[in-house]
């Protein structure tokens, strides 16, 4: 009975210590702005909704827009500094340049908080909340963003260069993964995201004719997509012709990515990867069945992986800045 006791309050003092320790760390919460912005969600929202009257894709853009700020010295507002005498701006990274879009929009979204609530909300939190808000106007899952995040005063484009790549092996998508604290269900969720939006020809083409230099398309493409792709994306195509990421049903949240794969129609190499690599079978590929299967399953499983992609190395505190303008860098 005493050790059955004592067993009991030594758990209670690991958890307590875990507690401990969570709290010294950066720390996000969802009712953030409750007292200082408390319309955040609702002009977020009205913003996007509004830009997406006249552009069906900006949901896309806005999420991946997300992704593509917290994989460099985390999600800190990084992504959005233009180039300056002191700022090497990452939006002129390989992935990024001629491809990310979205940005005036985040202009416009930083305007609106600025004349309702000056100073406050975060350019890096402004991104969390569009990426959530275009997910669930899609008609993906909801879920409850953390807040809290500051502003660098610094970019990376050396980190922007080594973004997840369309051509990486599985290996090197884990590992890139793995490197911020996202695990391989996070990685196959995250993907999911791969469900709306559009991809340029140039980017996947070599699929279609020229696959690693064998004059032949990539075997792991089903032929029957292979020729609609190519109707889509003639040889001779401009590279930033687009085509659908997903086809069935390009511009909603939905599990049909994972369906598309399990047909061996991933438009990108990085998106068949995750069933076809010969390392998938004992690490993603169980992953991307279960979410095939079961529509709820990826979605709860999208929200936590989005909510685990927010929280990498956040600036809090006193670190950073709140950004008036999200492209520079105050008093610069
Ligand atoms: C796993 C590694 C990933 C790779 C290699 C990758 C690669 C790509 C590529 C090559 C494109 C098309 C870009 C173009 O043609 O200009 C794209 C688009 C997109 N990606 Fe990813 N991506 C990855 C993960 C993610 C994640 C984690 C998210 C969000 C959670 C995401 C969201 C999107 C969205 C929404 C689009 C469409 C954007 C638009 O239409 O403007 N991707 N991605
Ligand atoms: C980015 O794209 C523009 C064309 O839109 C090009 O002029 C510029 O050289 C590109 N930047 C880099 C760093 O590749
Ligand atoms: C920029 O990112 C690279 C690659 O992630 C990293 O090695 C480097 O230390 C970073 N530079 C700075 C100044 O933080
Ligand atoms: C990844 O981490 C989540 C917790 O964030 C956990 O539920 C899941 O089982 C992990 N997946 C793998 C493949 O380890
Ligand atoms: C395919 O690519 C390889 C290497 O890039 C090249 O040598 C070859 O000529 C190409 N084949 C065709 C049919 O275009």
């Amino acid at each position: 009975m005493s050790s059955y006791s004592s067993s009991i309050s030594s758990t209670t003092l690991v958890i307590f210590f875990v507690l401990l320790l969570r709290g010294t760390e950066a720390q996000l919460s969802s009712d953030f702005y409750d007292h200082t912005c408390p319309d955040v969600y609702h002009i977020v929202r009205s913003v996007i909704k509004h830009a997406h009257k006249s552009d069906i894709r900006i949901y896309a853009s806005l999420n991946r827009l997300h992704f593509h700020d917290c994989f460099v010295q985390g999600c800190d507002g990084s992504l959005l500094l233009d180039s300056s005498s002191t700022i090497v701006s990452e939006k002129n990274a390989i992935g990024n340049n001629n491809s990310l879009r979205g940005f005036p929009v985040v202009d416009a979204i930083k305007e609106a908080l600025e004349h309702a609530c000056p100073g406050v909300v975060s350019c890096a939190d402004i991104l969390a909340l569009a990426a959530e808000a275009s997910v669930e106007l899609s008609g993906g899952p909801k879920w409850c963003v953390l807040l809290g995040r500051r502003d660098s005063t610094t970019a990376n484009l050396t980190g922007a260069q080594n973004l997840p790549s369309p051509f990486d092996s599985l290996q090197a998508l884990r590992s890139k993964f793995s490197a911020v604290g996202l695990n391989d269900t996070d990685l196959v969720a995250l993907s999911g995201a791969h469900t709306f939006g559009r991809a340029q020809c140039g980017i996947f083409s070599y699929r279609l004719y020229n696959f690693s230099g064998t004059g032949q398309p990539d075997p792991t493409l089903n032929g029957d997509y292979r020729v609609q792709l190519q109707q889509n994306c003639p040889q001779n195509a401009n590279f930033n012709r687009l085509n659908n990421l997903e086809p069935t049903m390009p511009d909603i949240f939905d599990y049909n990515y994972f369906l598309d794969i399990e047909n061996n129609r991933g438009l990108l190499q990085s998106d068949q990867e995750l069933l076809s690599a010969v390392d998938a079978v004992s690490t993603t590929a169980p992953i991307i069945n279960s979410f095939a299967s079961d529509q709820s399953t990826f979605f709860s499983n999208f929200a936590a992986s989005m909510i685990n992609m927010g929280n990498i190395s956040p600036l809090t505190g006193d670190q950073g800045e709140i950004r008036k303008n999200c492209r520079v860098v105050n008093d610069s």
